[in-house]
């Protein structure tokens, strides 16, 4: 099979995307590349001026529109507003390590926006996806738990990373039970994941350390890490090559940290099925928002 890159991707004449976090980072690059292969792509960013600025530098049909996952009321706001149907849905937007904090809604601050905010999303948009959700994780999922007694951090001592990784190991468990509940519903749509690597981003140069730390690290990070263009491929292949849903894709390099796209592993618990069903519960019952399709009768 050749390598999949940019100049492979097909054209996505007349399909309608949505990217989180399409203003920054890999998200940004699959955002770009996805309009100037012909999709109409709405960025769903936060802060509409960067939203602005990132599509003024695409070419193609690009709309901007406001979403903040760290608040379910933005969220429900920006699904009852894009009134049509949606081909693909890219969950990509996310953050790592940053401070203690807390969403809109007192959800801690990374489980919130990355896990149960396109949680929220992805069911308030399902009924109107034709095609596929990805989600993007990270190899970050590895050291992840999901700790049932304690999923917003306030039992514990906060340690960021490891409520990264929590969000990650979540946003791959939310895959594989979303894949399942398709399936069930006899949906055609398909529910993926992907990773980037180490990807030079904004998310790698923000992670909340001292000014002295962040430019001391900031070389060796460039030295190590893939482009962000390099790391949205694996986000663009999990979302347009021939792949059975529930697929994982990431760079296919040294300890998967850059490198061509190919399918990878995950780890034991982004495999346990019955967390990922406990998970599932659990989201709707934080977030308000439930799995909206019921099975399509075939006469
Ligand atoms: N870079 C890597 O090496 C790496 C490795 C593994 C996984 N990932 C994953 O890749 C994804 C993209 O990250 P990136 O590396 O491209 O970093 P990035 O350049 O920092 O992009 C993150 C994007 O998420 C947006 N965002 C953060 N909080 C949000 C919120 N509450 N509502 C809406 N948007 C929000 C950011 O908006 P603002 O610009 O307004 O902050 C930004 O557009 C993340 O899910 C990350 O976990 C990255």
């Amino acid at each position: 099979m050749p390598t999949f890159t940019f100049a492979t991707l097909p054209p996505q004449t007349g399909r309608t995307v949505v990217v989180t976090g399409a203003n920054s980072g890999i998200g940004r690059s699959a955002a770009r590349a996805l309009a100037a292969r012909g999709a109409r792509v709405v960025l769903a960013v936060r802060d509409v001026a960067k939203g602005r600025a990132a599509a003024a530098a695409m070419t193609g049909e690009t709309e901007v529109r406001r979403l903040d996952l760290a608040d379910l009321a933005s969220i429900r706001e920006f699904a009852d507003a894009l009134d049509e149907p949606v081909d693909l849905l890219i969950n990509n937007a996310g953050l790592m390590v940053p401070p203690l904090g807390r969403t809109a809604d007192g959800f801690e601050l990374q489980f919130g926006t990355n896990h149960l905010g396109h949680f929220a999303l992805t069911n308030l948009l399902l009924p109107r996806i034709r095609q596929r959700v990805v989600t993007v994780s990270s190899s970050g999922h590895r050291a992840g738990r999901i700790d049932f007694d304690d999923l917003n951090w306030e039992r514990r001592r906060y340690r960021p990373m490891a409520a990264y990784g929590q969000s990650k190991l979540a946003n791959l468990l939310f895959t594989a039970e979303l894949q399942r509940r398709l399936t069930e519903a006899g949906s055609p749509v398909l529910a993926n994941a992907a990773h980037p690597g180490l990807a030079s981003t904004n998310l790698l140069h923000h992670q909340g350390v001292p000014t002295w730390l962040a430019t001391l690290q900031r070389p060796l990070v460039n030295l190590l890490a893939q482009s962000e263009d390099d790391g949205a491929l694996p986000t663009l292949y999990a979302a347009v090559a021939d792949l059975p849903g529930n697929s994982y894709a990431g760079p296919s390099g040294f300890l998967e940290g850059r490198g061509a796209p190919h399918l990878v592993g995950r780890s034991r618990r982004a495999r346990d099925l019955d967390t990922a069903r406990r998970l599932w519960t659990v989201s709707e019952q934080l977030t308000g928002v439930r799995f909206a399709l019921t099975r399509v009768s075939r006469a």
